[in-house]
C-alpha cells in the first residue's frame, strides 16, 4: 500500500496552468506553483515570462520589485534581470559577476491558460500541453474562473472521477439518484482514464432541463450523459448534457440535446494547496452571452460547494494521517488517475537516480 505522501506528490516533468490569459499583463504576478515561488508577466510583445521568484543577491521576491519594459528590477537593490533571468546590471560596479541569474522556466500560452514547465526543459515539448481546446474553439462559447482551494490536487481530481457525488453535494442543480445509482465503465491507458456514464430515459435535473428547454422547448424525459477524461497528471474534461429521450444520442446523434464540456486542470501550489482552473464550455447559443454568464455563475456555486467538502476533508487527513482511503466501486476512475500520476512520479524519481 502506497503512503499518503506518495499519494500526495506531483510530477514535475509536466505543463501546469499557472494563470488565466487574462490575468497575464505587463506586471508581476507571484504564483507558486509545485512549492517553487514563481514571478510571471508579460513582455511588451505579449510574450509570457516566468522566472524564479527569489534575487541571485539576497533572495527578495523579484515579485516586490518592479517592471521596467521587459527587465525586472530588484525592489531591495536594485540588481536587474532580462527575461531569460541573466542580470544585466549590478549597482555600483561595472563588471557583472557571470553566475547572477534567476531561473526561468519553459512558458507557453494556451487555451486560454498560460502554461509552466517545472521540470527538466529539455523536456518540455509543447505538444504535452493537455487538450483543452473547448475553451478557445469557435464552435463553443464558454468562460470559467481560477479558485484557490486549500487541498491537495488529488483531492479535486478524486472529486471529478467520481461524479456520484453530485447527488449528494450538489441536489438543488446538476445531482438526482439517477447518478449515483447508474452503471458506468472505466477505461484506461497509460497517460489517461475515462469513467462513461448513460442515464436514459431520466427526468433531467434542474440545470439541464433549463439548458434543454432553452434550446429544444422539451420538458420530458431525456437521455443524460457524463464521460469523464483525466489526463496525467492533473486534467479532467467531462463531457455532459442531455438529449430528448429515445433520439440516439448514445449511438451518437445528439441534435437533439445540449452539449457542454467541464475543463478543469487542477495545479498543485504546496502540498495543501492548489490552484483549479475551470471553464465551462456549451455548444449551443454562441452568441449568447447571458446564456455564458448564466453558466459560469451556476457552475461557480456548484463548485463553491465542492471547495466546501473539499477542505474539510483535507482537515481531516491532516487530523488523522495514519488513516487510509477505503475504496468503492465508484472509485475505480480516480483510483486509475492516482496509479498513473504515482507512475509518473515513480518513473522521474527514478530517472533522477539514474543519473546520479
Ligand atoms: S536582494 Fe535583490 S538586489 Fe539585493
Ligand atoms: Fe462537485
Amino acid at each position: 500500500m502506497q503512503s499518503f505522501t506518495m499519494n500526495e506528490s506531483f510530477p514535475l516533468n509536466a505543463w501546469y496552468a499557472v494563470a488565466w490569459d487574462v490575468e497575464l499583463k505587463n506586471e508581476l504576478l507571484p504564483r507558486t506553483i509545485c512549492n517553487k515561488a514563481l514571478v510571471l508577466y508579460q513582455k511588451k510583445d505579449g510574450t509570457p515570462v516566468a522566472l524564479e521568484d527569489a534575487c541571485w543577491h539576497r533572495l527578495l521576491p523579484l515579485s516586490k520589485g518592479s517592471l521596467r519594459g521587459d527587465t525586472v528590477v530588484c525592489g531591495y537593490h536594485g540588481l536587474e534581470y532580462k527575461s531569460d533571468g541573466r542580470c544585466s546590471y549590478m549597482p555600483s560596479q561595472e563588471t557583472i559577476n557571470p553566475s547572477a541569474c534567476v531561473r526561468s522556466y519553459p512558458v507557453i500560452q494556451k487555451y486560454r491558460f498560460i502554461w509552466v514547465w517545472m521540470g527538466n526543459p529539455a523536456l518540455a515539448d509543447e505538444k504535452l500541453i493537455p487538450d483543452m481546446h473547448w475553451n478557445d474553439d469557435p464552435e463553443w462559447a464558454g468562460d470559467g474562473q481560477m479558485i484557490k482551494v486549500h487541498c491537495n490536487y488529488r483531492l479535486v481530481v478524486d472529486n471529478l472521477m467520481d461524479l456520484t457525488h453530485e447527488t449528494f453535494v450538489h441536489s438543488e442543480s446538476i445531482g438526482d439518484r439517477n447518478v449515483a445509482e447508474a452503471p458506468f465503465d472505466v477505461h484506461y491507458d497509460e497517460k489517461t482514464a475515462t469513467v462513461t456514464r448513460w442515464m436514459k430515459g431520466i427526468q433531467p435535473p434542474p440545470f439541464w432541463k433549463g439548458q434543454l428547454n432553452r434550446v429544444h422547448k422539451h420538458e420530458g424525459d431525456v437521455d443524460r450523459w457524463q464521460i469523464i477524461k483525466f489526463e496525467a497528471p492533473c486534467t479532467v474534461n467531462i463531457d455532459v448534457g442531455v438529449a430528448i429521450a429515445g433520439t440516439g444520442a448514445p449511438e451518437g446523434d445528439r441534435s437533439q440535446g445540449v452539449n457542454g464540456y467541464v475543463l478543469n486542470t487542477i495545479t498543485p501550489s504546496t502540498n495543501q494547496t492548489c490552484l483549479y482552473f475551470w471553464a465551462f464550455s456549451r455548444n449551443y447559443n454562441l452568441k449568447d452571452q447571458s446564456n455564458t454568464t448564466e453558466l459560469k455563475n451556476g457552475v461557480a456555486h456548484i463548485f463553491s460547494q465542492d471547495e466546501d467538502i473539499l477542505e474539510a476533508q483535507q482537515k481531516a487527513i491532516n487530523e488523522n494521517p495514519d488513516r487510509e482511503f477505503y475504496n468503492l466501486n465508484i472509485d475505480a476512475g480516480a483510483m486509475w488517475a492516482r496509479r498513473i500520476t504515482n507512475k509518473m512520479v515513480e518513473e522521474e524519481q527514478e530517472t533522477k537516480i539514474d543519473a546520479l
